[in-house]
């Protein structure tokens, strides 16, 4: 196979989740060869699923001739795709990119995050070290600083205690990654976003975890509630205090926990994406790369922004002391026990040292943009438009969707969306 014709070729894994589409898709666009590891699902092969996603991107048709669906799964030797495919694959790769990953949060997956957040890792190396690649790039998160607190090193240093299987299955995948790549002579590029959303200009995502996850919950209530006051009198309603205010906004009781100086690092995806291209490019030495917002969205600010988008009243913030003298009532149980896995993301003092990423990203015009109003409204405006989700691909067979342990018909949760 030539490969004059293109830039590069790239082995990007996680093609089908939110980051590995969107960077395939601007490897492509950018004129190179994407090699995409993709899994089938019951009823919907990795082709398929591909395919919906490329057309979910509006992706050219010239785009697409360069680009191969790998069909595999990390936890297989090989990645699972067939011995004559990765031979090719090892001839012709280029660059690897790892984006995939189990971003399960739940103690009770320890075993499924650690085969495929280590073991598929070990699986790719194993790969690549046969292959003529010399540049992998590991997509990692800033949240392997774990529990530390205060500043967070911009390097491989080490961390004792984490608030999940999930860091922790990230943090130990970087000291894997660094050790073979140094032994292999192979130049490794360690990218930490925070916690990514949808496109900053269109609002449009495919994903509805981190962000999402609580304005999701607090819409669910108001669907709830506001279909109990019109069909049913309102009666589940008033036994947990809701109702309609004067002002004819849902007035939903509930207190969220917040600390001072506290807030969620958010990024749009648009910004990881040029921030990403532009250290793949430009920095030939690698390294490892915050790649962060300079300042956190407080729990206010989100709980303002979703009174005013969604007409609701009556959400505050409160300290966890307020908790103590008065109880959490039924509407603010249901609320936490929802969010409880992102309480350390939501919560966040940590601030992660990024000076020099920063400097880079500054020269060449990369600036990660506030997370303001106009911003918020956009990304809710699109999550309404594709129901959290389940519209996204509307010719899509229903089997192929995951449904969520909470799902009734109007809350299926598909922490991937393809
Ligand atoms: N999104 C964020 O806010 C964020 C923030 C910080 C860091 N990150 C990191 O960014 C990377 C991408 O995250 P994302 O948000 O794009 O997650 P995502 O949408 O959940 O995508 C994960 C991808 O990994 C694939 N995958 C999981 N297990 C696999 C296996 N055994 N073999 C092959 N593929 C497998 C999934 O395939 P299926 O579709 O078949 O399940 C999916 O394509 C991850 O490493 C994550 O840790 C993400």
């Amino acid at each position: 196979m030539h490969q004059e014709h293109y830039q590069k070729t790239f082995l990007v894994t996680g093609g089908t989740g939110f980051l590995g589409s969107h960077i395939a898709v601007r490897l492509l666009e950018d004129g190179n060869r994407v090699l995409l590891l993709a899994r089938g699902r019951k009823d919907c092969n990795a082709f398929e699923r591909v395919r919906r996603l490329l057309d979910w991107f509006d992706v050219e048709e010239g785009h697409r001739s360069r680009l191969e669906v790998l069909e595999g799964d990390l936890e297989q030797p090989l990645p699972g795709i067939n011995v004559r495919d990765a031979e090719s694959v090892t001839e012709r790769v280029d660059e690897i990119i790892h984006c995939a990953s189990d971003t399960s949060l739940s103690a009770r997956k320890r075993e499924q995050v650690e085969r495929t957040n280590v073991k598929g890792l070990q699986n790719l190396l194993n790969f690549v070290q046969e292959s003529r690649c010399r540049a992998f790039h590991l997509i990692s998160t800033a949240y392997v600083a774990g529990k530390a607190g205060g500043l967070c090193p911009e390097n491989f240093g080490w961390v004792e205690a984490f608030h999940n299987v999930y860091e922790e299955t990230k943090f130990h995948a970087e000291q894997i990654a660094a050790k073979r790549c140094a032994q292999n002579g192979i130049t490794l590029y360690v990218h930490r976003p925070s916690i990514v959303y949808g496109d900053s200009t269109s609002g449009k995502t495919l994903l509805f975890n981190a962000l999402y996850y609580p304005i999701r919950t607090l819409h669910y209530f108001q669907r709830l509630y506001t279909k109990d006051i019109l069909e049913n009198n309102g009666k589940k309603a008033k036994e947990m205090g809701v109702g309609l205010n004067r002002n004819g906004k849902l007035h939903l009781p509930v207190r969220i926990e917040s600390l001072d100086a506290s807030g969620v690092n958010l990024i749009p995806v648009d910004y990881f994406v040029r921030a990403f291209m532009a250290i793949r490019k430009e920095i030939p030495e690698g390294g490892v790369f915050h790649i962060v917002n300079p300042r956190n969205t407080t729990i206010q600010q989100l709980v303002d922004y979703t009174e005013r988008f969604f007409q609701l009243a009556g959400i505050r913030t409160a300290d966890r002391s307020e908790f103590i003298n008065r109880p959490r009532n039924g509407l603010e149980l249901l609320f936490e026990n929802q969010i409880h896995a992102y309480g350390s993301y939501m919560r966040d003092s940590r601030v992660f040292e990024n000076s020099r990423t920063a400097a880079f990203l500054a020269k060449q015009n990369i600036v990660c943009p506030d997370f303001d109003y106009d911003i918020f409204e956009l990304c809710m405006r699109y999550a309404m438009d594709v129901d959290w989700g389940r519209l996204l691909y509307p010719e899509e067979n229903t089997t192929c969707v995951k449904k969520s342990p909470m799902d009734t018909k109007r809350f299926s949760h598909r922490k991937n969306v393809v």
